[in-house]
């Protein structure tokens, strides 16, 4: 409790200091969401603490007091071929993106680091920059994630969105999947390698599409044979990491072999109305997540029990705020939402359908004692 008041108060106070140029950002009102910047979004893994991230940096041979950025290319990238691309990711986090990846990611060799920007034309004109965010993999298998802020130092949090700065690796697994119950004694949180998806990536002016297009399909072959190296259950990575896994290796292939993912079989057996759901709501606001995470809604009965009381309409931006977890657990990708009337339309008429279907789980603990569980 102490730790969410003390978080929420250190985010007022750096919001006012490193508010991101709206510029090429969608204006936030997310900060408003809920009666102020609480961490409302990036907190479904918990908040965390100094203490714990100075634990996890200190075991993945970091030092937080003196570890660079500079160190951290000097070790993992050194002079080995890189695959490189700046990109503005329209959907989770909005920032111009500078991505260096070593061309091939193995255990203990390689890695990929990004520095994020607020406009396109920002790395050439010497303006400071968002902060990097880095990954490697371990000698075992295992993903580790760093931050450095804009001057190339390590740090315990990074700034992702308008709420301020949040403690890693907590933070890094919203989105890059794993659970992190002791995140500095055991390290291995089951996280994975995200894909470049070109429908959410955006060119910077004057690259060719397809030049940009080229530059992601490396990225996601990088991404792809590093995720077929990530330690598996069967190595000792906690539950879930195989789902993970593999719910990565086949989007990246899906990318690319047919472009937009299918409506799944689960989802079009139950009709129009849940068809539209899909397409209007779940697979561009919730798949970036929900495809790795541990409630896979690909199977449509796992998102199904959100029909009762209403309860999908809790996480939403559509209603009044609630004190469920907002969803998407992406600022920006929650903002986008909140101004899709197409999205609105889908979720009304599915939440006007009947709640509880004979033989379907209909809640949360349901669906737990169901045989489906979650992922
Ligand atoms: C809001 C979701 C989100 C959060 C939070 C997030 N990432 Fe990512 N990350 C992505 C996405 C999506 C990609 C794929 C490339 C892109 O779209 O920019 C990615 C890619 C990366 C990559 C390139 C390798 C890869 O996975 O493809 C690195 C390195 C990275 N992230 C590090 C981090 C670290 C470290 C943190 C925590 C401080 C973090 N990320 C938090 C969404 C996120
Ligand atoms: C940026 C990542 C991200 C996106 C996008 C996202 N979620 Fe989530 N969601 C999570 C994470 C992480 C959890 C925790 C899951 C776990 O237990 O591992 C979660 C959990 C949930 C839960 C269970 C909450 C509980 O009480 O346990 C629901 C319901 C949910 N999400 C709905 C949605 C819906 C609906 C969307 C799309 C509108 C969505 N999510 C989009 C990250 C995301």
């Amino acid at each position: 409790m102490n730790e969410k008041i003390i978080s929420a108060a250190l985010s007022l106070l750096l919001i006012t200091a490193c508010q991101p140029a709206t510029e090429d950002l969608v204006a936030s009102e997310t900060s408003a969401y809920r009666s102020g910047p609480t961490n409302v979004f990036l907190s479904a893994k918990g908040l965390g603490n100094l203490q714990e991230s100075n634990a996890y940096l200190t075991a993945v041979g970091a030092n937080p007091l003196t570890y660079t950025l500079a160190e951290w290319k000097r070790t993992n990238l050194g002079a080995a071929p890189v695959v490189t691309s700046l990109y503005q990711n329209l959907t989770e986090l909005g920032f111009w993106r500078e991505m260096t990846c070593s061309r091939g990611i193995g255990r203990g060799a390689g890695g990929c680091a990004v520095t994020n920007w607020t406009a396109p034309n920002e790395p050439a004109r010497g303006v400071a920059n968002q902060g990097t965010v880095a990954m490697t993999l371990s000698r075992e298998g295992v993903v580790q994630f760093y931050v450095f802020l804009p001057d190339g130092k390590i740090s315990p949090t990074a700034i992702l969105d308008q709420e301020g700065p949040k403690f890693a690796p907590r933070l890094c697994i919203v989105c890059h999947s794993g659970n992190a119950s002791n995140p500095g004694v055991k390290t291995d949180f089951g996280s994975i390698f995200r894909e470049f998806d070109p429908s959410a990536l955006r060119e910077p002016p004057g690259v060719p599409r397809a030049e940009a297009e080229a530059e992601w399909r490396a990225l996601n072959r990088v991404a792809q044979d590093a995720n077929r190296l990530v330690r598996g259950e069967a190595e000792g990575a906690p539950a879930g990491t195989d789902h993970a896994r593999e719910s990565l290796i086949d989007r990246i292939n899906v990318v690319y072999l047919s472009g937009t993912e299918p409506v799944p079989d689960s989802w079009s057996a139950d009709g129009a109305v849940t068809v539209n759901l899909w397409k209007g709501l779940v697979a561009p606001y919730c798949m970036a997540c929900h495809r790795h995470n541990a409630l896979d809604f690909r199977l449509y009965p796992r998102f199904q029990f959100l029909k009762r009381q209403a309860n999908l309409a809790k996480y939403l931006p559509f209603g009044p705020p609630s004190d469920t977890q907002a969803m998407p657990q992406a600022a920006r990708s929650f903002d986008l939402l909140s101004r899709d009337t197409v999205a609105k339309a889908a979720v009304d008429a599915w939440l006007r359908g009947p709640a509880c279907v004979a033989g379907q789980p209909c809640s949360l603990s349901q669906l737990a004692e169901s045989g489906l569980t979650r992922r």
